[in-house]
C-alpha cells in the first residue's frame, strides 16, 4: 500500500510514519511537508520505505501528482500551535483551510481513501465542574484562530463527503505527548526548561485541564479508523487522561528530581480554553480500540528520558522558541 502522509515531519505525523513502516512492511510512505519551523527533517529522513517531498499542501500541482500515485492519504499537515495563531493567524488560514481544500480537490479527482486528522479543540471548552465530555454530537464552538481553522477544515471534509461522495473519515483527538514534539508545546517546553536549569512556566492559575494521550495511542487509533471506520463518520480519540496543568508541571518536576513547586506563573493565554475532555465510547465500542499507555506517569517518564537523550534533536529550536515567547510579551507573575 502507498500512503501519502502530509505533515509527516511534524510531531504526530513523524510518529505515524515511523510506526507505520516499522509495523507494516508492505507499506511505503511519501511524506509531503513544507518543513516549517515546526518540522524536523531528521525525524523521518533516511527511514527505509519513506520518501520525503518538501512542498506546500496548498500547491495544487504538486498535491495532484502525489495524490494520483497514492492508495491512501492521511492529512496531518497543519499550523498547530494556539499561541502562534494569536500572534500571526494568516498561516493557519493558508495551511489549515486552503491546504485542506487543495488536498480534498485532488482526492476527489483521483477517488482516493482519505483520513483527516483533527482536534478536540473544534468543540470549544467545558467548565471545570461540567460532568460531561465531548462526543461526536457536540456542536462546534472553536475559540482561537488555530481551532477555528481546524473546525473549518473538518466542515470542508464533511461537505466533500456529502456533496461529492468522498471516501473519508475524520478523527478528533485530545492533547498528545511523547517523543518528537516541538519544544514550543507545554510538556516538552517544561522538560527542556528543567534540563536547562530554567523554572517551568505555567499560564495563569494552571487550573486548565487537558486530556492527555500518548502519541502512539493516537496513531494506533488512526489506523483502526482507517481500517475499520465507517466512511463519512467522525471518531473522537481520547484515553481518559484528564489532568490540570499545575499537576502536570508538578509531576514533570518530581520525575526530574526537582522541587514540585519550583515553577513560575506567567501571563495567561488570551481566550485560554478551560477544559477539554473526550468521550471515546464510539471508537472503543464500535471499533474495539483500546489505549496501551494507561499510566500517564510512566508515559511522561519515558518522554522525559527521550528528551534527555535526544538533545541534538531539540537544541536548535529551543532558543528561538523562547525568544518567540518573550517577543509575544510573556512575563513572570510570581
Ligand atoms: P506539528 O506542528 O508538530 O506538525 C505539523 C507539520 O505540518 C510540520 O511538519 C509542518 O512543517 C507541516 N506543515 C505546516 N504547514 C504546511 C503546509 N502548508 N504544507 C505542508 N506541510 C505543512 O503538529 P502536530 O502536533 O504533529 O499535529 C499534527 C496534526 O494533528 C494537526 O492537524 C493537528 O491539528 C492535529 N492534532 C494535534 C494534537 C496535539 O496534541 N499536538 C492533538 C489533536 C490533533
Ligand atoms: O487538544 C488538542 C490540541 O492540543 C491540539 O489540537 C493542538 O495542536 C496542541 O497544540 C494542543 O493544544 P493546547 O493549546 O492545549 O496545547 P499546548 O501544549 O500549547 O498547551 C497545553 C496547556 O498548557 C494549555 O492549557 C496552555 C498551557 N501552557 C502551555 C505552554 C506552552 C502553559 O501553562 N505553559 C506553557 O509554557
Amino acid at each position: 500500500m502507498k500512503v501519502l502522509v502530509t505533515g509527516g515531519a511534524g510531531f504526530i505525523g513523524a510518529n505515524f510514519v515511523r510506526s507505520t513502516v516499522a509495523e507494516r512492511p508492505d507499506t511505503t510512505v511519501t511524506v509531503l511537508d513544507a518543513l516549517t519551523y515546526a518540522a524536523s527533517r531528521s525525524s523521518v529522513e533516511g527511514l527505509a520505505g519513506v520518501r520525503l517531498v518538501e512542498g506546500d499542501v496548498a500547491d495544487a500541482d504538486l498535491v495532484d501528482a502525489l495524490v494520483a500515485e497514492a492508495d491512501l492519504v492521511v492529512h496531518f499537515a497543519a499550523e498547530s500551535h494556539n499561541d502562534n495563531s494569536l500572534v500571526t493567524p494568516w498561516p493557519f488560514v493558508h495551511t489549515n483551510l486552503v491546504g485542506t481544500f487543495t488536498l480534498l480537490e485532488a482526492v476527489r479527482r483521483h477517488k482516493k481513501r482519505y483520513h483527516h486528522i483533527s482536534t478536540d479543540e473544534v468543540f470549544g471548552d467545558l467548565e471545570l465542574d461540567d460532568p460531561g465530555r465531548f462526543n461526536e454530537l457536540t456542536p462546534y464552538n472553536p475559540s482561537s484562530p488555530y481551532s477555528s481553522t481546524k473546525a473549518g477544515s473538518d466542515l470542508l471534509v464533511r461537505a466533500w463527503v456529502r456533496s461529492f461522495g468522498l471516501e473519508a473519515t475524520i478523527s478528533n483527538c485530545s492533547n498528545n505527548y511523547g517523543p518528537f514534539q516541538h519544544v514550543e508545546k507545554f510538556i516538552p517546553r517544561q522538560i527542556t526548561n528543567v534540563i536547562d536549569g530554567v523554572r517551568p512556566r505555567l499560564y495563569g492559575t494552571g487550573e486548565n485541564v487537558r486530556d492527555w494521550i500518548h502519541v502512539a495511542d493516537h496513531n494506533a487509533a488512526v489506523w483502526t479508523i482507517i481500517e475499520r471506520g465507517r466512511i463519512g463518520e467522525t471518531y473522537l480519540i481520547g484515553a481518559d487522561g484528564e489532568m490540570n496543568n499545575v499537576s502536570v508541571i508538578r509531576l514533570v518536576l518530581e520525575l526530574m528530581g526537582q522541587d514540585p513547586d519550583a515553577f513560575d506563573h506567567v501571563t495567561d493565554r488570551p481566550g485560554h480554553d478551560l477544559r477539554y475532555a473526550i468521550d471515546p465510547t464510539r471508537l472503543r465500542g464500535e471499533l474495539g480500540w483500546e489505549p496501551r499507555f494507561t499510566s500517564f506517569r510512566d508515559g511522561l517518564e519515558d518522554t522525559i528520558a527521550w528528551y534527555r537523550s535526544h538533545e541534538s534533536w531539540w537544541r536548535d529550536a529551543k532558543e528561538t522558541t523562547e525568544q518567540r515567547y518573550r517577543a509575544a510579551g510573556e512575563q513572570i507573575r510570581g
